[in-house]
């Protein structure tokens, strides 16, 4: 059966039976909840976990989604998370710096929001470990939304509408910093993209051309020019189906990175100026590219992996000997190779995800 992202709803006494018993005796209140059923791709595989104190909920999910896209939660009130992460451009503002409020820049690029789900490390430097710490940092940050935690549960317990919401989300009314960052980690959890050409390929859905297939192929293969094996080896970084392992790297930007990215957060200098290998879903759609948003289009990122690789002490091993040719310094890709590389990139766009009517700004008219 193909893979469709839907979702359904089961009640917390599902048996008729219990029902015939209870009837008149309750009804349906305020606090019940609907357990949300989260519908996985199969080949994205179960290797994820929900945290325990915060299983997923219709009425949570709900509640973070109106969340992620009010700009209540910005201390002029100008911005949202939904700002910065905008469903028609994969969830990002298509900004080399975001613009954070007063029209500060952030530090970084924005990232896509995309299989979260999937990931456990969170920001380009993996800073953030879970997706409910990660909520409460853009909130607070002075050059983002620049709104402290108490002001934030204020605004909300003062409007007419999320106190209510809340006692559906989580049994009570009492808004915390806690039930809001719950609330978005659960919308955010939700935002699964597996319905490109690339899914429709390996679902068997459809059948690849030739070109199709031989840009898969490059895409994941590492290069062995002693046995004639040609590849681009991105899928030693951005492999698997989700086309990232997660994993952090130097690819090469800068012989003296000024970011020190993953090296700031572990305090090891081997770690200096890596960052995260980002998920490549929706890609054609989150220019411009890298944590700095230093390359305008996806050919500038790939003459980079070509032809332009920085040295530096923390160069990835994998990139470092990556060559087509025998003794090569280079990926030295041909002409015809590139465009391929360029094609698979192509077919991670999902278009069902960036329209799906679950993820849009819930207050847009
Ligand atoms: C001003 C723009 C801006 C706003 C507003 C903003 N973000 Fe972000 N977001 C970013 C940037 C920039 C990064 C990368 C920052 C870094 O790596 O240090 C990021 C990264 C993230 C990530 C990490 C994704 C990953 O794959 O690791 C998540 C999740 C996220 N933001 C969610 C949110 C939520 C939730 C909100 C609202 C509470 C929000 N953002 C508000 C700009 C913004
Ligand atoms: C050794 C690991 C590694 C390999 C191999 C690798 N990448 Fe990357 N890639 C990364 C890392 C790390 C980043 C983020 C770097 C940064 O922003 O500082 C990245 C970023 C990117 C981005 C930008 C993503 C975004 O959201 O801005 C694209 C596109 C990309 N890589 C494509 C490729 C392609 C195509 C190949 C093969 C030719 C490839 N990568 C090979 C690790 C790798």
């Amino acid at each position: 059966m193909p893979y469709k992202p839907t979702h359904s709803k089961r009640y917390l006494l599902p048996s008729l039976l219990i029902w015939a018993f209870t009837i008149g005796a309750f009804s349906l209140k305020d606090t019940d909840i609907s357990q949300y059923i989260l519908q996985t791709p199969p080949h994205f595989g179960k290797l994820y976990q929900i945290p325990e104190d915060n299983p997923m909920s219709e009425e949570a999910v709900t509640l973070g989604r109106m969340l992620f896209f009010d700009p209540i939660l910005s201390r002029d009130s100008s911005m949202s998370c939904g700002t910065c992460h905008q469903p028609q451009k994969a969830f990002t503002d298509g900004k080399a710096f975001s613009t954070g409020i007063k029209g500060h820049h952030s530090r970084r690029s924005a990232m896509s929001l995309v299989n979260l789900l999937w990931t456990k490390e969170f920001f380009w430097d993996g800073r953030a470990t879970s997706l409910e710490e990660q909520a409460l940092i853009p909130i607070q940050d002075s050059l983002e939304m620049n709104l402290s935690l108490e002001e934030a549960v204020q605004r909300l317990r003062n409007t007419k509408n999320y106190p209510r919401l809340f006692k559906k989300a989580f049994g009570s009314k009492k808004i915390t910093a806690q039930n809001i960052a719950k609330a978005i980690a659960q919308f955010e959890r939700t935002l699964i993209s597996a319905n490109s050409r690339y899914d429709k390929i390996i679902l068997g859905e459809v059948q690849p051309t030739e070109r199709e297939q031989r840009a898969i192929q490059l895409f994941m293969t590492h290069p062995v020019p002693e046995a004639g094996l040609r590849g681009a080896n991105c899928g030693d970084c951005h492999g698997s189906h989700l086309t990232t392992l997660n994993t952090f790297h130097d690819n090469g930007l800068d012989k003296n990175p000024t970011d020190k990215g993953r090296g700031a957060i572990t305090g090891r200098s081997y770690d200096e100026g890596k960052m995260r290998a980002p998920s490549l879903r929706n890609i054609a759609l989150t220019a411009p590219y890298m944590h700095d948003g230093r390359f305008g289009t996806l050919r500038e990122v790939l003459e980079h992996y070509n032809e332009h690789i920085q040295p530096s002490p923390q160069l990835d091993p994998l990139i470092m000997e990556a060559t087509n040719e025998m003794h090569g310094e280079s990926l030295l890709l041909t002409e015809q190779e590139k465009e391929d590389i360029l094609l698979f990139m192509h077919m991670l766009t999902d278009s069902t995800f960036i329209t799906d009517e679950r993820f849009q700004n819930p207050f847009r008219r």
